[in-house]
């Protein structure tokens, strides 16, 4: 079930310790860049394991505007259809829905030469330019202008180039391969993001013909191919790590015994190893993890960084950890300067929080106090639902449709491992 804005609370009371077994659904963050990358080729694709979230429904309203028809199938199965009628021209009223929407910028001048796409929307915790992914095409041989809010972007065909990224942004490096798989020539992506959902986008280019080499590193090279030597490819999406690692912060602040199927440890080796540190014991065998915790978790210090460092993504379900842990921690953000705008929410819960800039300092207390609070963002908003878990009364959550559009029924999930926690029409 999805909300429209602000037409439904979660209602969360604290809960005993969680117990059993749940499914992480596939990656909204890989998902939405293998939909946008069926603008590459004409035919007929088949996604698997396609997290129900309101973003890809966005996603498959702006595929349908450009010319890709999407179809849900049930049990997470999408189809998509590129009957090769594309018109490369992204309107604002999607665009500005979705981040991943800037997503739809490489395959289209790549394969057609031409684009125009108003700048992205998405979450609101800061600046989010999209200066590196533009230098890379243009390096590549396009020109492109910015027009009233819109970015014109042409290329006779665009040729091979060496890039160093000056950050390795995952939107750039996704943006560059999928212009790069049409280009003439042989491409280099240095200093390329490295998250599992780019690994995830290079296995589906690769399923579609696409020559790359180094995958899964930071260095990238890709093969161009003629344009219209591409087809057409089923793929599984990769399992979600940031929904993945909610789920074993929920088991954290409310301790208990749960097994997540479908979440890959190699994906988030980092982040074990810290809650390991905290005092969270987690086994991890192929596609499992088994997470157990009782009694009060050891408070760390932590920094996010670009993959495998601790996502950002991360972070608020690290902060609400922390704001119940045994001692004082310091988080320090390095990617995104807005993103503690929940602090304030935590704050309401009782939780013993102080930022400035890009570090908050999280004195830990025994227990949190539940309120009503408002989530900012889709994960932030996961953070307060867990956060709600750890407190005691009543917490109320509004802004659902920010963790719609990223979390496949977080509330459904954790009610079957024993929370008290509903939806609730207001
Ligand atoms: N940046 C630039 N110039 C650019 C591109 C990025 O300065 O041309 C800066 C950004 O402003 C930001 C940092 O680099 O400060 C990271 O940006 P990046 O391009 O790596 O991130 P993104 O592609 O915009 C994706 C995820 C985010 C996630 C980040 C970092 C999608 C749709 N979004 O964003 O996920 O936080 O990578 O891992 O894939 C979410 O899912 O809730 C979410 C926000």
């Amino acid at each position: 079930m999805h909300s429209g804005p602000d037409s439904e609370r979660i209602v969360i009371r604290r809960a005993g310790p969680l117990v059993g077994e749940v499914t992480v659904p596939g990656a909204k963050n890989s998902a939405l860049k293998l939909m946008a990358a069926t603008l590459l080729a004409e035919g007929t694709y088949e996604l698997s394991n396609v997290p129900d979230i309101v973003d890809v429904g966005i996603m498959a309203d702006l595929l349908a505007a450009i010319g890709v028809q999407s179809q849900s199938l049930g049990g997470g199965c999408w189809r998509l259809v590129n009957g090769g009628q594309v018109d490369p021209f992204a309107p604002y009223e999607l665009v500005e829905r979705i981040r991943a929407s800037i997503n739809v910028l490489g395959p289209l001048l790549g394969r057609y030469g031409r684009v125009e796409l108003s700048l992205p929307g998405g979450d609101d915790f800061g600046s989010r330019p999209i200066d590196i992914h533009l230098r890379g095409l243009e390096q590549m041989g396009a020109v492109y202008e910015l027009r009233h809010g819109v970015v014109h972007a042409r290329a006779e065909r665009l040729h091979g180039a060496e890039l160093t990224l000056d950050y390795p942004s995952v939107g750039a490096t996704e943006n560059l391969l999928t212009a790069a798989v049409h280009a003439k020539g042989t491409t280099v992506i240095d200093n390329a993001a490295r998250e599992p959902e780019i690994a995830d986008l290079c296995a589906f280019l690769v399923g579609m013909g696409a020559e790359i080499e180094g995958i899964g590193s930071s260095r990238l090279v890709v093969h161009g191919c003629e344009p219209g030597s591409l087809r057409a490819t089923d793929h599984r999406v990769v399992p979600d790590r940031i929904q993945a690692a909610t789920y074993l912060a929920a088991v954290a602040v409310c301790g208990g015994e749960v097994t997540l199927r479908e979440a890959r440890a190699e994906h988030m080796e980092m982040l074990l190893r810290r809650l390991r540190e905290m005092g969270l014991t987690v086994n991890a065998s192929a596609d499992t993890l088994a997470v157990f915790a009782d009694g009060r978790l050891r408070s760390i210090d932590v920094a996010t960084l670009p993959y495998p460092g601790i996502a950002t993504d991360y972070k608020p379900l690290v902060v609400t950890m922390l704001a119940v842990a045994d001692g004082v921690g310091i988080v320090t953000e390095n990617l995104y300067p807005g993103r503690f705008r929940y602090v304030e929410e935590l704050q309401r819960l009782g939780a013993d929080i102080h930022s400035a800039g890009h570090h908050a300092v999280v004195r830990g207390v025994p227990h949190l106090s539940g309120a009503p609070v408002r989530a900012p963002d889709i994960r932030a908003g996961a953070a307060l639902v867990v956060a709600g878990l750890a407190a005691v009364g009543t917490t109320t959550v509004a802004g659902v449709h920010h963790i719609d559009r990223g979390y496949d029924d977080l509330v459904g999930r954790l009610a079957a491992l024993g929370a008290d926690i509903s939806r609730v029409a207001v």
